[in-house]
């Protein structure tokens, strides 16, 4: 009897995959799990056969181990996992669906503009990105509707920056999410369902050194400067857990995830995404607030997986 880790996987956050895969599958061990790590390839479905784990640990992010491709092979393979099943997936993975299902919920999330690469190609670029400037005003977050770690993600400041902004962000996917940039403080607030359904753990506030929370103030050690528990008052905290426990039930996500927000200077949470597999590496969100809590992470993740085994 044993658990799978799965890890790598070919996304753009590749090797963000395999360090929290490296790390979930350390703590289980010291949790006591006999825990096989493997990619996916296509060895996969032939090794999950001839020797099915209780249960899996979806550490991939990005791509297939986000938009429900991997969980409904898990599906068809009739092996649980631990996580959102494969439509759940489909909807949050996508930012524009997903913020349209926190609106329909009453929530805040910043206004914004979604241009896949043809239209905007068509139409005349420059007439689209004058129009909205117009619209949104600046400063503007440009990013992939599907994508993740901030990769092909910028802040723009004037309306000169939105080109290069633009084709950065089409670099990494064939959709642009444009959105209103709200200012104010960044954090993310993780949601576990140990059983007894969704419970938020304490906001984390993250604090980059350079303002801006990109991939390398993501990963490397000493970038960025968290706080867990968020330095934010008692009700700003309080809306921001609501909001992620809120976004995790409206989306129909299952077990773990992770949303992002900005609390803007009246201390009001503003949705920007969630995650259905958070990242679990030594610098990610999830695991300072599992930490925060009071909690083992080897302890959760393994009781996640027992759950999902049940
Ligand atoms: N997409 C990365 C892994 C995260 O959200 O933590
Ligand atoms: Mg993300």
């Amino acid at each position: 009897s044993h658990v799978l880790v799965l890890a790598g996987g070919l996304s753009y956050e590749r090797e963000v995959s395999l360090r929290s895969g490296r790390r979930v599958s350390e703590v289980l061990r010291a949790a006591g799990m006999d825990v096989e790590t493997r990619d996916t390839d296509s060895a996969l479905v032939p090794s999950v056969l001839a020797d099915p784990p209780d249960a899996v640990f979806v550490t991939l992010h990005g791509g297939a181990g986000e938009d429900g491709a991997i969980r409904s092979v898990l599906e068809l393979l009739g092996v649980p996992y631990v996580g959102a099943g494969p439509d759940a997936c489909r909807v949050a993975f996508d930012k524009p669906t997903a913020k349209a299902v926190i609106r329909s919920v009453g929530l805040r999330t910043p206004d914004s503009v979604t241009l896949p690469k043809e239209t905007f190609h068509d139409l005349g670029a420059s007439a689209v990105l004058a129009r909205i400037v117009d619209r949104l005003g600046l400063p503007l977050f440009v990013k992939p509707a599907r994508g993740g770690s901030a990769l092909g993600a910028s802040l723009v400041r004037t309306a000169e920056e939105l080109p290069a902004a633009m084709v950065g962000c089409f670099a990494y996917g064939d959709t642009a999410l444009i959105e209103k940039y709200v200012e104010g403080v960044e954090v993310a607030v993780s949601v576990v369902d140990l059983g007894d359904g969704p419970v938020a753990l304490p906001p984390v506030e993250i604090v980059p050194d350079k303002g801006v929370y990109d991939y390398a103030a993501r990963y490397t050690a000493g970038h960025t400067e968290f706080f867990a528990p968020a330095r934010l008052s008692k009700e700003s905290a309080a809306a921001c857990t609501e909001m992620a426990v809120t976004a995790h039930t409206a989306l129909g996500l299952r077990d773990i995830s992770r949303t992002d927000l900005i609390v803007d200077t009246d201390g009001r949470p503003h949705f920007l995404e969630v995650n259905v597999a958070p990242g679990m590496t030594e610098t990610s969100l999830l695991p300072m607030a599992v930490e925060a809590s009071g909690r083992d992470l080897g302890t959760l993740c393994r009781t996640l997986l027992e759950l999902a085994a049940a």
